[in-house]
């Protein structure tokens, strides 16, 4: 049951690696691993035939055999020995264009590419099915956590009810060193990037589009609708500060960057932006680079996945599990089992919809009449307040910070409210608005 390079026998299957960076190594490293590696449990020999990189005088952590790193991808999807295709190097394109490629010459396919799978996975996914080949993505979300595989078989039977999760590992160790030793937002993402955490360009995690793209995968197959990601509402972290973990902490609360989809009032609505989560339930205590996952099924209840989201070695056992399964099923002769269809058609809701409390924090001038002018326009647009508190006062600015609670609100109207608010007179800054993520049916 040996996992090796070219020349592995003739009843050896073919696999070629298109990416051999931090994840692509890790997945090279144990097909290479040998009859007691993961691979053996493939039932048949696992032979990597090609690995394709742009730049192949990189070094890199692993040995490859001769003849197997390449710059030319034909070397890979023109190869007929190449039955498995694994692609690790992520991006849009050319991504696209090679896995459909592999599809249509009848290869499968695994990948780790959120991007390419929440743009174009729909085409993707009907294509393989059109040639009957697989194309499987557990680690396009949550890194080593199984969750596209539990969403896909084991709750088959389940209406699905929400999905809620923090599935970017870099903002997360951001928030957790904001939250537990009070850094501010830049330090932390110079210190996640000094970790090798994120990326040089943050964008894509501080912004939100990584998460955004990750909840696009699991609303597809947890509700089986289409979820264009211009769908999602994303917002990032980067307006949080370390005094709203303080305040936040006061009234019960840490902050965390949630991504969830929810089935309500008839519709989907699937969400990125930073909430309060009450610090009693287990999302709160989810801390540093770690992910977590919260299913909610109709007949199995809420669920509850965590671990490492990513990171080579977690991700390259989410992608290894995905080639042995597939290898498997080659083996055992019946074909893919076919892809969770996407036949609900749920209407996609706006933000506008969505209801939730509100934590509000304003700078204000600390005089007489401010409270007035804010829960004037609270009231107008039938929003009732929970709490207010005055907070910091900078005697030298004659400037307070004043943290508004309210109850449950639609959030067209907080808005609307948000727009006025600042421009009272009265109101220096709106410096945050939060969301409070509710936990009434699961925690
Ligand atoms: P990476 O370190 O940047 O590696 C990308 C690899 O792809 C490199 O070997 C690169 O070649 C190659 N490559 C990129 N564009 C290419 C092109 N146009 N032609 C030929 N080769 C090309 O990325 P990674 O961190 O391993 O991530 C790979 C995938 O896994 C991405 O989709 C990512 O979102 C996903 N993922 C990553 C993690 C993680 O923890 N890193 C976790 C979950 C999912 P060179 O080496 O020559 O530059
Ligand atoms: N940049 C991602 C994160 C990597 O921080 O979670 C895994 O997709």
């Amino acid at each position: 049951m040996a996992a090796s390079a070219r020349a592995a026998g003739p009843d050896a299957i073919g696999i070629g690696l298109l990416g051999l960076g931090n994840v692509g190594s890790a997945v090279a490293e144990t097909l290479l691993a040998g009859p007691s590696g993961p691979a053996e449990t493939a039932g048949v020999p696992l032979e990597l035939r090609g690995a394709l990189v742009r730049d192949p005088s990189k070094q890199r952590p692993v040995a490859l055999p001769d003849g197997v790193l390449t710059t030319d991808p034909a070397h890979i999807l023109e190869d007929e020995g190449v039955r498995v295709v694994v692609e690790l190097m992520g991006g849009e394109n050319p991504a696209f264009d090679y896995i459909s490629r592999a599809l249509r010459s009848g290869k499968h396919v695994v990948t780790a590419n959120k991007e390419v799978l929440s743009k174009r996975g729909g085409e993707l996914l009907k294509l393989a099915a059109q040639q009957d080949v697989s194309l499987a993505y557990e680690a396009s979300v949550g890194g080593g956590i199984p969750i596209i595989g539990p969403l896909s078989d084991d709750l088959l039977a389940n209406g699905i009810v929400s999905v809620r999760a923090i599935i970017n590992g870099t903002t997360n160790y951001i928030l957790t060193r904001m939250a537990e030793d009070g850094v501010d937002f830049q330090e932390a993402l110079a210190e996640a990037q000094s970790l090798g955490y994120a990326e040089a360009d943050p964008t894509a995690d501080v912004d939100g589009f990584d998460a955004l793209y990750k909840i696009a995968i699991l609303a597809r197959l947890a509700f089986r609708t289409e979820v264009p990601i211009d769908a999602v509402y994303r917002e990032g972290i980067r307006r949080v500060q370390a005094k709203d973990f303080r305040y936040a902490r006061d009234m019960g609360y840490t902050i965390k960057l949630l991504a969830v989809a929810r089935r309500e009032q008839g519709g989907l609505l699937a969400r990125v932006h930073p909430a309060m989560v009450p610090s009693r339930v287990p999302m709160a205590s989810v801390n540093g680079v770690l992910n977590a996952v919260e299913v909610e099924g109709d007949l199995v209840g809420p669920l509850w996945l965590q671990g490492r989201g990513a990171g080579p070695r977690p991700t390259a056992s989410a992608v290894m599990g995905n080639v042995i399964r597939t290898v498997r099923e080659m083996n055992a002769g019946g074909g893919p089992a076919p892809a969770r269809p996407v036949t609900n058609g749920l209407p996609l809701l706006s933000m506008d919809e969505h209801v939730s409390q509100y934590f509000m924090r304003l700078e204000v001038r600390d005089q007489a009449g401010v409270l007035a002018g804010i829960s004037g326009i609270l009231g107008d647009m039938e929003i009732s307040i929970a709490s207010v508190i005055q907070m910091d006062v900078d005697l030298e600015r004659g400037v307070a910070d004043l943290v508004i609670m309210t109850h449950p609100a639609r959030e067209a109207n907080m808005q609307s409210a948000v727009d006025r608010i600042r421009g009272l007179d009265v109101v220096v800054s709106l410096a945050n608005l939060l969301r409070v993520e509710s936990y009434e049916t699961v925690g």
